[in-house]
């Protein structure tokens, strides 16, 4: 059978791909830099296409073509300073061409991302953990896109009869992440090239959970033709950068990592306590734990600058 990734050849698509190959699936991706990722390994199994989400007819076309089971769309700007127009361009109303070109092509399972940024402020949730049926509190604009998705998804869903599934990341991890949150990846990565680097909080929080992982989740709920439910929180590791920054010195005893404000932060992070016991229970998901993920992280930069790895424990 055959998926079609949009946006496949970004952070979490060049990993997911390799998966859903190793599941049997024929793979189209779909991005508008084709040139981000290779699938060498891959051979025939995976053909990459240059197409640009927010024109329906490049997806239309490309899934009349391809006629395929299922449609992942990870295709999106990830930040909240795109000019309006831009924004609900790219965000809202690629997110419809494809859900719109999947209902006409008879698309059996179509999957997006959405994001942890639609709870909001943990402030708002008090010491609990976010659930999947929380009201969403997310104030920005990513957020708010992010918002909007699901509700075009249930909107297809319940007018087409569509199954349209989103998976929620919390803040994905990986040495070459660049988009996005990105200071908790800084904090491993930047001691792991010997450079020094500071952050406005000790007590900033954030739920980590690596790339390999998440690239697990969206295959293992792609490859579902009808899961029991229509959003799926990743779920991660809380931690504050300064834990982290200590669980980093923990590896590299010299690491230079400083704080502007020894204390503060936590009380205007995002949602970092997040339920994801759908995932869990339905998915079997165990991920590997984040201080392993560390290590790897700061491995896979050592070996990047041709350092020698260093050793657990
Ligand atoms: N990385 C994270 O921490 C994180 C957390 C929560 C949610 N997400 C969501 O997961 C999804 C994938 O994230 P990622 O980290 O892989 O992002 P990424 O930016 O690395 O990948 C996005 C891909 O979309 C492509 N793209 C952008 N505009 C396009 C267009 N007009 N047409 C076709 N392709 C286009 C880009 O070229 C890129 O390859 C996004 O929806 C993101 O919001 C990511």
């Amino acid at each position: 059978m055959t998926s079609v990734v949009i946006g496949g050849t970004g952070f979490i698509g060049r990993r997911l791909i390799p998966r859903l190959v190793g599941c049997g699936e024929d793979v189209v991706c779909m991005d508008i830099n084709p040139g981000g990722a290779a699938f060498e390994a891959e051979g025939d199994r995976v053909k990459v296409v240059r197409g640009d989400v927010t024109q329906f007819d490049d997806v239309m076309v490309l899934l009349a073509e391809v006629r395929p089971e299922r449609l992942i769309n990870l295709s999106y700007y990830i930040g909240s300073d795109l000019p309006p127009r831009v924004a609900t361009k790219l965000n809202v109303v690629g997110m419809d061409n494809c859900f719109e070109a999947a209902r006409l092509t008879g698309v059996r399972h179509t999957v997006f991302a959405s994001s942890l940024a639609v709870s909001g402020a943990q402030s708002h949730f008090g010491e609990r953990a976010t659930t999947e049926d929380d009201f969403r509190h997310g104030a920005k604009q990513y957020a708010w896109c992010k918002i909007f998705n699901e509700w075009q998804a249930k909107d297809y869903a319940d007018k087409y009869g569509m199954t349209i599934t989103a998976v929620r990341p919390a803040n994905v991890t990986g040495p070459d992440k660049v988009r996005g949150s990105v200071d908790h990846v800084n904090c491993i990565t930047r001691p792991a090239r010997g450079e020094p680097v500071t952050f406005p909080y000790r007590d900033a929080m954030r739920t980590p959970i690596h790339v390999d992982d998440i690239a697990e989740v969206f295959a293992r709920v792609a490859m579902t033709d009808k899961p029991a439910h229509a959003i799926y929180n990743s779920g991660g590791t809380a931690i504050s950068l300064g834990e982290l920054a200590e669980m980093v010195r923990g590896f590299l005893p010299d690491a230079r990592i400083s704080f502007e404000n020894e204390t503060g932060g936590k009380e205007v992070s995002s949602n970092y306590l997040i339920d994801n016991r759908r995932l869990v229970e339905e998915f079997g998901m165990q991920y590997v734990p984040y201080r392993q993920r560390v290590l790897q992280i700061i491995n896979e930069v050592r070996a990047d600058a041709g350092k020698p790895p260093i050793a657990d424990g």
